[in-house]
């Protein structure tokens, strides 16, 4: 993984022209994700698509998938990148897309913006828990630890937010 000092090319790229920004209408699973370094958040919407395959198997896809965050330049174009890797990939191949396989895409991250690329991993790991737990799947063990961590991580950012309103009022 290279670490650059700036924003290359590929990320000011994704940044100013994300791909796949925006809603899903009834998506089969939402996760959302914050980042307890700096507080932002971020939504991500999947749609699943079920493929028949021979002997009454299935093949789940996912079919589309669209972001939205509250989150800096860095979270934006990692957020656009995972959103070109997942989509058309099974939930097993998804499940496995790492914050290097974003970071070698963008070419880089400056190193004090590595953990944005995290955010984007942390919300797609919390759809597809929702899409599993939805349809009644079993949930690999990494993915309920995974959960765990963001689920704290939210409720931590949330009380500071409560905090920091609390402390905002006495000061009026
Ligand atoms: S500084 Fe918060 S996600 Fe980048």
């Amino acid at each position: 993984m290279k670490n650059n000092t700036f924003y290359t090319k590929q990320t000011l790229k994704h940044f100013r022209h994300p791909h796949n920004y925006g809603m899903i209408k009834n998506p089969d699973g939402i996760g959302e994700a914050g980042n307890l370094i700096c507080g932002d958040l971020m939504s991500l919407y999947i749609k699943v698509k079920k493929i028949p395959l021979k002997k009454g198997l299935v093949k789940e896809i996912i079919d589309d998938i669209k972001f939205k965050t509250y989150g800096c330049a860095a979270a934006i174009a990692t957020s656009s990148v995972i959103t070109d890797l997942v989509k058309g990939k099974t939930i097993e191949e998804a499940l496995k897309i790492s914050k290097n396989d974003i970071i070698n895409i963008l070419k880089g991250l400056p190193p004090i913006k590595v953990h944005c690329s995290v955010l984007a991993i942390d919300a797609l790991n919390e759809a597809i828990y929702q899409y599993l737990i939805r349809n009644k799947k079993p949930i690999p063990e990494e993915l309920q630890k995974t959960h765990k961590r963001i689920e704290l991580g939210k409720k931590t950012i949330k009380k500071r937010y409560q905090d920091y309103l609390q402390s905002q009022r006495r000061a009026i």
